[in-house]
């Protein structure tokens, strides 16, 4: 939502998310149960209207994963047409496996399914990480060079190494600190000559190199917010410690 609060209407081409879908407390299923699953409760809560209504405030096109467990989002629309499924190649006698995921989308195309095994998905670092491959596809079929994505719940991250190798800009952030590290380290992994901009407190976003140069109203207010942001924490920092000392 802090992250959010700071664009204006529209700003993003489109909104690629997959928010928590608060469903490991009821069913004890969903991710990768080698993860610290102490971790993946903590976070696994459904947002709220408001963080919808912000999401398609500050975008134009929404893709969110769990689509199925968000059933305020099917009510904004008289049909719901371009919705996205992931086959993961599941053996159907696995009973406690899903076969799939689905995605809701604003976009009016046809719905299509992205084939991919799950068990490809190798070296994870999240419970519930998504493949680059899938991310890849997605930004194929739903994204333009010179786009703006967004990702409010980066999780692994592996979206940044899709849209970095697509050459499309991506802002995004993840709360969880100890998620965050991993996928910066698994971004470097994978990317050796990305850059970061790491100036927004709690998130990161990506530059690209055909973007560099850019010199935007909006990023020039953002720098400037940053900075004052800066200040203000080195000032509090400043003070709690000249009175934890007093
Ligand atoms: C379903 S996972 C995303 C997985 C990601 N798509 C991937 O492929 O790795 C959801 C992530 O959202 C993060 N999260 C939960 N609440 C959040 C919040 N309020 N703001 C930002 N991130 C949040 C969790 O820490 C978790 O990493």
């Amino acid at each position: 939502m802090d992250l959010m609060s700071r664009y204006p209407d529209n700003y993003f081409d489109l909104a690629i998310v997959d928010p928590p879908y608060g469903i490991l407390n009821k069913t004890k299923r969903g991710g990768d149960h080698k993860f610290n699953m102490k971790e993946y409760l903590q976070w696994d809560k459904k947002p709220e209207d408001e963080y919808f209504n912000e999401l398609f405030r500050v975008s134009k096109n929404q893709i969110i994963w769990g689509g199925n467990y968000f059933g305020q989002l099917w009510l904004r629309s008289e049909y719901n047409k371009g919705y996205i499924i992931w086959d993961k190649n599941q053996p159907e006698s696995l009973n406690n496996f899903s076969m799939a995921e689905m995605a809701w989308s604003s976009l009016d195309k046809p719905s299509k399914i992205f084939h991919y095994s799950v068990r490809k998905n190798r070296n994870k670092i999240h419970p519930t990480q998504k493949p680059i491959e899938l991310y890849e596809w997605l930004l194929k079929m739903y994204a333009k060079q010179g786009d703006k994505i967004l990702d409010t719940h980066l999780g692994s991250g592996t979206i940044a190494v899709a849209c970095y190798k697509a050459g499309i800009s991506l802002t995004g952030c993840e709360i969880s600190e100890s998620y965050f590290n991993k996928s910066m380290e698994k971004i470097k992994e994978n990317l050796s000559n990305i850059e970061f901009d790491l100036s927004i407190p709690n998130a990161y976003s990506i530059t690209f190199p055909n973007q560099e140069n850019e010199t935007h109203e909006l990023y020039e207010h953002l720098i400037e917010q940053n900075r004052q942001l800066r200040i203000f924490e080195e000032a509090q920092t400043e003070y709690e410690t000249e009175n934890a000392n007093a």
